[in-house]
């Protein structure tokens, strides 16, 4: 996603030692290890413990909650816990002792900033053994939640309610201290007016009776706030082992269990990579369309998209990646959104390597060139400031700083480590690095003394510290990056010049063995001859305008657009009126866009989508718009 809203100079943040006057912090002044995307005083005062508390109310679109937090004071002498919070309604403060008796507390809110929200500072009891409790009322607008009606969900029959935290909008739907860099357990009740049954990330126990309509969860390990996560909907659980399993509305449950029941084997291997896996279950939770990820790593509970449930597994690499980030990003976790890329480019390498162990190498290696491909792409339209691993995104909203850059670029570097040093020094660096900081956040300053200490200095002469710089803080991609490449696509390649060249027709194309992969490839790299009537060739012959592969159709979408080749847009404007997921929808929207004609059309499909998406989808669309 490119940055569209670029704001340098000083932004305004509330005082929050006398809270009563407005200062202007000087971003020109970097801390590297300073969270500019929050405002809790976490120098002074840490979050240990928060017992949450969720009336979940489908009448009204709104959680009545409330917050009990026990707290740790790093400074003797602080004397206010400030949260986080965004479009939160505050009902009363109290302070709570352990024989339950409670006195109010005195808060105020901060003023409002347009990325960040709204601070609340909180005047801390005198006894900091006693909790504090705060009772608010979330808004139906509330940025991390998404309501949804039944007609939008696969059954069609109940609501649905699901959180998307990362990167801050867990402030609006808890008031908390909003920043990677605390981590507290968690412990929560949820109270529904429905029949339907919630999932956190937390310990799910799939043995519950039917007709409660009040759960516990506990969360016994400490997470940064943007990992709290909730689902809830008529929600059906199948085991695929002893430790994972699948939570989806009946009638995908069985479909997601075949899809994703390679998800053991990918436990395995991750373990046998880097490590133990320490979050005792692993299950995923298939969400309605409209999810705007693929998918989010929430501890012990990732969160998918259903759009990856191709019914050949072809699109598995998906949960690789959310399953990869129970080491990298939920046990060593960025300490500000400057440093995503630790967690994102660790990931994306990290999953290569499950699907490597997996799925086979080819499949590995042809994702690996897809991804290039695609960074590629992505490059042309950034900024140099936009290119660099250690992004510097003070003032912005952190959504609006999203690209492929800490993914793709950050997965590059790594790959260029492992081919310096060699898979048996490197993995035992990773693996070591996991270790050393696990339940910790750490900044990009902190990994790269690490790495030099562990890795380029135990091994002298291979790897110098400038060109990791080089990788980290200059843009595009650096001449020592490994290239990736596959002759099964090298084949591709000369099937196609072959069929342009009319030395075959579309029906000789041997397709027969070809995979999710290799039809991405095929279709994503076209040459500048390709035109409409190819696509209509290639469509008689393959029937791509009705794939339901979603991947594929998105591809097949585009090509569609640029080649104005309209057959498919009324199955394209289905595509888009029943998902939400940006990756898939936004490139079409931005397509479009680009004729008169096509954005005519494109802003109707918008009008009838838009109230089904989640707001994250619909800022960014509204933008291509204007
Ligand atoms: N943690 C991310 C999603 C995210 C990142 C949400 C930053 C908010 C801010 C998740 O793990 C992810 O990377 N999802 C990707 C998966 C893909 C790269 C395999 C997605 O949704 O596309
Ligand atoms: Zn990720």
């Amino acid at each position: 996603m490119k940055r569209t809203s670029i704001f340098y100079g000083l932004i305004t943040m509330v005082c929050l030692t006398s809270c009563t006057k407005l200062i202007k912090i000087d971003t020109s002044d970097f801390v590297t290890d300073k969270d500019y995307h929050s405002f809790a005083n976490v120098d002074e005062v840490v979050i240990t413990h928060t017992n949450l508390f969720f009336d979940i109310d489908f009448d009204n679109n709104v959680i009545n909650g409330s917050n009990e937090i026990s707290y740790k004071k790093l400074k003797t002498d602080a004397k206010t816990l400030v949260l986080d919070s965004r479009n939160l309604t505050i009902n009363e403060v109290h302070s709570v002792n352990s024989k339950g008796i409670t006195k109010p507390l005195n808060w105020t809110f901060g003023q409002t900033h347009k990325a960040l929200g709204q601070a609340i500072i909180i005047d801390l009891p005198n006894n900091s053994n006693e909790s504090i409790v705060v009772n608010y009322t979330t808004s139906p607008q509330a940025s991390g939640l998404q309501w949804l009606k039944p007609e939008q969900t696969s059954d069609k029959k109940h609501p649905f309610l699901f959180s998307q935290s990362q990167a801050i909008h867990a402030r609006s739907w808890i008031p908390l201290q909003d920043s990677p860099q605390v981590r507290h357990t968690y412990t929560a009740t949820v109270k529904l007016n429905r029949d339907l049954r919630p999932v956190m990330s937390a310990y799910n126990n799939p043995n519950l009776a039917g007709d409660t309509k009040v759960y516990h969860f506990d969360m016994p390990q400490a997470i940064p706030s943007y990992l709290i996560a909730i689902g809830v909907g008529n929600l059906k659980y199948k085991a695929i082992s002893h430790r994972s399993g699948v939570w989806a509305e009946p009638s995908i449950l069985e479909a997601a269990a075949y899809e994703f029941e390679d998800t053991e084997k990918m436990i395995q291997a991750g373990e046998q990579l880097y490590g133990e896996y320490v979050w005792d279950t692993y299950e995923l939770l298939i969400l309605p369309s409209s999810f705007p990820f693929g998918g989010m790593e929430n501890p012990r509970l990732s969160f998918i998209t259903p759009t990856v449930i191709a019914g050949d597994k072809s699109l598995v690499s998906l949960i690789a990646h959310e399953l990869a980030h129970s080491w990298s990003g939920n046990l060593v976790t960025n300490a500000t959104w400057r440093d995503l890329w630790l967690n994102e480019g660790f990931t994306t390498y990290f999953e290569s390597r499950i699907t490597e162990l997996v799925n086979g190498k080819e499949i590995k290696n042809m994702e690996a060139v897809l991804s290039y491909q695609g960074l590629l792409e992505e490059i042309e339209t950034l900024s140099d400031k936009e290119q660099k691993l250690a992004l510097d995104i003070r003032g912005q909203d952190p959504d609006d700083a999203f690209s492929g850059i800490p993914y793709d670029k950050g997965r590059m570097m790594l790959d260029w480590l492992e081919s310096e040093y060699g898979r048996d020094k490197f993995d035992v660096f990773v693996k070591n690095y996991f270790n050393h900081f696990a339940f910790q956040s750490i900044t990009t300053e902190i990994f790269m003394k690490y790495l030099e200490d562990n890795l380029i200095n135990k091994h002298p002469g291979i790897v110098n510290i400038d060109q990791v710089n080089e990788w980290v803080f200059q843009p595009g991609i650096p001449k020592t990056a490994v290239i990736p490449a596959t002759d099964l696509f090298k084949k591709i390649d000369l099937i196609t010049t072959k069929w342009m060249n009319n030395e075959i027709s579309s029906n000789e194309i041997p397709t027969t063995n070809w995979n999710t992969q290799q039809w991405l490839y095929f279709l994503n790299n076209m040459p500048e001859n390709f035109n409409k009537k190819r696509m209509i060739e290639l469509d008689k012959q393959f029937n791509l305008t009705d794939s339901k592969n979603a991947e594929i159709a998105h591809i097949w979408y585009v090509l569609s657009i640029q080649n104005n080749y309209k057959f498919a847009f009324e199955k394209m404007e289905k595509y888009l009126i029943e998902i939400g997921r940006r990756k898939l929808i936004v490139p079409l929207y931005r397509e479009l866009s680009k004729t008169p004609e096509n954005k005519a059309w494109g802003q109707k499909v918008y009008a009838m989508a838009r109230p089904g998406y989640h707001g994250l989808a619909q800022t960014t669309i509204d933008k291509i718009f204007d």
